[in-house]
């Protein structure tokens, strides 16, 4: 089923993943919360009736830990981190229509309400489990509590999440060699009584809303290998008493276990799985606004209940909960499904993790605190890289970003044709927008409209700063200057066609950068908000009368970088020597890389191996296998057909283009039905696709 393009007929959400509150933020965090703000703005521009809600994320063992540490009760340390997150984000543009919090009544009420509607709907039942305790403080160790090996991939996890290696989550009981993070004592597993929630029933019903889902692919693909393999019930209680208690009702007397036989049940002492209410948070922060504004305004039941489309913009880290866990649930009990999926890819500092725990970070208070205007990271979080993209932070790239397209496409454009225009004609010249730049504005206009229907909001950041580009040239090209005298009308025409470019500057960069954008707007002398204008507006008039401009953007010197350069990099030495000393503690890490065979082979038998660079012409899914690709690549002398088992793991979209490695020589085989003639080379789990770094053509053969 494919949906309708934005904008519909039926209002819209957007959703930001719900921020942990037990932490400070740091420019990495914001990418989701400024891609969700981006998002709705731009769904706003086209028409959309849109809302943007999220909250904190109160419960579960992320704060519990923390808190601890710090020796404060979870709801105080929560509150606290809770209040902070409520005043960054507007510091960073980001206006959320409502940011509760999970704690609050609105969601625990919605919580209980789903849960004993999943319970009667008989989708819970109680069984045995065993889970982690420790022995000698003889307490539970639910989720980050504990620490230990993941049984699927090998790595370092934690309780609930494989959050160093395959990204799984883990279910009570899986975790290896467990141990607690508090004491550091080896734990044991007893047997505890919880709840579970029948995913397992839902496989067809995920099959099909996967198929209809829309986002980006790595939302798209990565859930069908969990979704079409043996697809596990959820354990939705723990053994705490930080969070939501799991609800008394009618239809949790008398449950069935697993096996359907009647249990003696006592919830009592469980509280709901933090992913439990942290998603019904999407919910209940909408149900709030609505609450504020009134339902003739925006309705939380019909996007939620009737129909809606539902947006979810949330890190690549937790994608299977947003397409497996939280889908089903919604299901069951009643509500409609996401529409859309968006999973960001990370933020990288200077080539590597951002550690919050070894302060190697750009803190979002310490970027304020340089001066930097918000809509400087925000244009570089958003449109530096595809959304799915990692993308890294250093100080240098930001200023050649902010230097090369803010201040040298955008800024100097709209600076240069405003102050001639006010200075030659006190405003707008009187004359008509010619075809050529009507033409580009429009051509600029569908691009935006498309980036946003496609959730690009790199090609969204692209459409006005290659519009900016393109006014530099026009207005170079016809040198205005010099025909003030010679031939004022002309003058004229040329400057009203940058004035119209500037107007419509202000709208398409709305989004990404709202602050700037409306400063431009009254430099127009255009009155209100470019915010409550529609996308539209890019070719409608601006008034006859503005004043003299000033510069949108400052440049960002050598000094200022190397200074900042200088402190951070005093920070991540810092980092580096405490990582260093944690990996000599750390005796695992090295078992992740495989030890190189000492079996040598003589370089006859490596000759043998055909080795050549391919193009990709065309990549196509092979229909009911999980993982496999049919691609078309052109190995210089022929085209081949190869069968390759990336599905899950790249774009197809992405593919073609791309040169790789072929073994060209390789004994062909049928995979599937298909022939395949000849492998690509990749490299570790995430199939990274070995290619060539200059400019090999296809066919060169590799010695
Ligand atoms: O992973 C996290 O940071 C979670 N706090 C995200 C929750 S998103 C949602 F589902 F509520
Ligand atoms: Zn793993």
């Amino acid at each position: 089923m494919s949906h309708d393009d934005y904008p519909t007929d039926d209002p819209a959400v957007v959703t930001c993943g719900l921020p942990y509150a037990n932490g400070d933020l740091h420019i990495g965090h914001l990418r989701t919360y400024v891609s969700g703000d981006v998002t709705s703005r731009a769904l706003r521009k086209l028409g959309q009736e849109t809302a943007f809600v999220s909250g904190s994320d109160m419960h579960g063992t992320p704060v519990a830990v923390n808190a601890e540490e710090e020796g404060v009760t979870p709801r105080e340390f929560a509150l606290r981190h809770h209040e902070k997150y409520e005043e960054t984000f507007p510091k960073f543009n980001v206006e959320f229509d409502n940011y509760g919090h999970t704690d609050d009544e609105t969601n625990t009420e919605l919580t209980r309400d789903i849960v004993r509607t999943l319970d009667e709907e008989g989708y819970v039942y109680e069984k045995e489990i065993k889970v982690a305790w420790d022995p000698i403080e003889d307490e539970p160790l639910p989720d980050r509590y504990v620490e230990g090996t993941c049984p699927y991939c090998g790595a370092k996890a934690r309780g609930d999440e494989c959050d160093e290696g395959c990204g799984r989550h883990l279910e009570p009981g899986e975790i290896e060699d467990p141990h607690s993070i508090r004491t550091g004592n080896p734990a044991e597993y007893r047997d505890r009584e919880h709840r579970f929630f029948r995913v397992s029933e839902l496989q067809e019903y995920l099959q099909g809303f996967i198929d209809r889902l829309e986002g980006t692919s790595n939302a798209r693909n990565q859930p069908r290998e969990w979704i079409e393999g043996e697809l596990q019930d959820w354990c939705i209680t723990r053994d705490m008493d930080w969070g939501i208690d799991y609800p008394d009702s009618d239809a949790s007397e008398g449950h069935r276990d697993g096996d359907g036989e009647a249990v003696d049940e006592d919830a009592d002492d469980l509280v709901l799985y933090v992913w439990v209410d942290a998603p019904i948070e999407y919910i209940a922060s909408t149900k709030q606004y609505t609450e504020r504004v009134g339902p003739g305004e925006y309705d939380w039941e019909q996007v939620w209940r009737e129909e809606g489309e539902i947006i979810h913009i949330i890190g690549r880290d937790i994608i299977q909960h947003h397409t497996v866990f939280w889908p089903a649930m919604l299901h069951v009990a009643g509500y409609n499904e996401p529409r859309a999926v968006v999973a960001s890819g990370f933020v990288n500092l200077n080539g590597k993790g951002f550690s919050t725990s070894r302060n190697r970070a750009v803190w979002a208070d310490d970027y304020l605190a340089e001066g930097f205007h918000p809509d400087l990271v925000r244009y570089y979080l958003t449109t530096t890289g595809g959304f799915q993209q990692d993308v890294d932070f250093s100080w240098d790239r930001f200023q050649e970003r902010v230097n090369g397209e803010l201040v040298g496409a955008v800024g100097n454009f709209a600076y240069r044709s405003l102050l001639f225009a006010a200075r030659n004609f006190d405003g707008t010249p009187d004359a008509g927008v010619s075809d050529e730049v009507r033409e580009r504005i429009e051509e600029a206009v569908d691009e935006f409209r498309a980036a946003v229907n496609d959730y690009s909001l790199k090609r969204l950041g692209e459409a006005a700063t290659a519009l900016a580009a393109f006014g530099n040239e026009y207005i170079q090209r016809n040198e205005p200057w010099k025909l003030t005298d010679d031939d004022p009308e002309r003058a004229a025409q040329v400057i009203r066609d940058c004035v119209q470019i500037a107007k419509a500057l202000a709208v398409l960069l709305a989004p990404v950068l709202p602050g700037k954008a409306d400063e431009l707007w009254s430099q127009l002398g255009e009155d209100g908000s470019v915010h409550d204008v529609a996308v539209e507006a890019a070719l409608e008039a601006p008034p006859a009368d503005f004043g003299e401009p000033s510069e949108l953007f400052e440049k960002i010197e050598d000094e200022r970088v190397e200074e900042l350069n200088e402190n951070l990099q005093e920070r991540i030495e810092a980092a580096t020597a405490d990582e260093e000393k944690a990996d000599d503690e750390d005796e695992d890490m090295s078992e992740d890389i495989e030890p190189i065979d000492d079996e040598r082979i003589g370089f006859e038998e490596f000759q043998d191996l055909d080795l050549r660079v391919a193009r990709i012409e065309d990549a196509e899914p092979i229909e009911g296998a999980d993982d496999l690709v049919k691609l078309t690549v052109d190995v210089g002398v022929e085209q081949r057909q190869i069968v390759a088992g990336i599905k899950q793991l790249h774009d197809l979209d992405d593919l073609p283009g791309t040169k790789i490695v072929v073994v060209a020589n390789l004994e062909k085989a049928e995979l599937f039905g298909t022939e395949s003639n000849g492998m690509l080379l990749a490299a570790g789990e995430q199939a990274d696709l070995l290619t060539t770094y200059g400019d090999a053509e296809p066919g060169t053969k590799i010695k």
